[in-house]
């Protein structure tokens, strides 16, 4: 392996290649995206923006190991997840990736602390790392003092912040956030970008997020627009995006 393609094979969190995502409904199949090919480089922070219905929720789930692609490949690191079974592809979540959702799917009657640590415990924590790892995240999201409140008595923005604290509690090496600010007004959304924007870069973490938000996405590294079944640099910006060509491959990726 030449230097060149020993860095940008390290360099690239996930490599799709030809991804294609048909759902089989009803009135017929329906073709979400075909023949993606594109990279997620390692520390970097992506926005996938697009319409509704373009399907961007769909690429999250495929890239979370949530739903597996009609075709095509996706590499995370050397290892194409698209081909793991079940138990390989729960695993693969469970240490590597943290999911944010537009709903939280909080647990309203459990505290802030119990919801951020709970998934710890079930994977097999010691109770107190477990413990330690969830006040640290909660402190770092600006909850501190809301650890022992019951989720259902916070506010939306506070539980957007247990959402967070909880995807990072078992020190993901990617976040992915599929409009993380859609339920909550233009200033508590604000604050919610400011904070993962904050984290993304203090960690440094990998972190996907679809958004509506055009200002929130100009603030990432690189955008990109899910458009008519393809994955295409979003234009309005020009020096946001680039067109970096893999030697692995002998197309483009985006
Ligand atoms: N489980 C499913 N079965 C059949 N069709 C589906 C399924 N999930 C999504 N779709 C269809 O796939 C397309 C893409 O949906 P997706 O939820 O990925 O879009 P999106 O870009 O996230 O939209 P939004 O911005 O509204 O969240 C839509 O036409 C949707 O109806
Ligand atoms: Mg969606």
């Amino acid at each position: 392996m030449n230097t060149v393609s020993q860095s940008v094979a390290s360099d690239a969190v996930f490599r799709a290649v030809g991804l294609t995502k048909i759902y089989a409904s009803g009135p017929g199949p329906i073709t979400v995206f075909s023949n993606l090919n594109f990279e997620v480089r390692r520390g970097e922070s992506l926005a996938i923006v697009g319409e509704s219905g373009a399907g961007k929720s769909s690429l999250m789930y495929l890239l979370g190991g949530l739903d597996a692609p009609t075709s095509g490949a996706l590499y995370f690191g050397n290892q194409n997840i698209a081909g793991l079974r079940d138990a390989a592809l729960a695993e693969f979540r469970n240490r590597e990736i943290g999911f944010v959702w537009q709903n939280h799917s909080l647990l309203p009657e459990f505290t802030a602390l119990e919801n951020v640590m709970m998934p710890l415990l079930i994977r097999g924590q010691a109770h107190q790392a477990a413990s330690a790892a969830t006040m640290a995240r909660l402190e770092e999201v600006g909850l501190k003092a809301r650890v022992t409140h019951r989720v259902g008595e916070l506010s939306g923005g506070e539980q957007q912040r247990v959402a967070i604290a909880r995807a990072l509690a078992s020190d993901p090496s990617v976040l992915l956030a599929d409009e993380p600010t859609g339920n909550l007004d233009y200033h508590t959304g604000e604050a919610i970008i400011e904070l993962l924007l904050g984290l993304q870069k203090r960690r440094p973490l990998t972190a996907i997020f679809v958004t509506h938000n055009l200002a929130f996405a100009s603030r990432c590294n690189r955008v990109l627009e899910l458009r008519e079944g393809t994955l295409v640099p979003w234009a309005p910006a020009g020096p946001l995006v680039e067109n970096p060509v893999s030697p692995s491959y002998g197309g483009s990726y985006v």
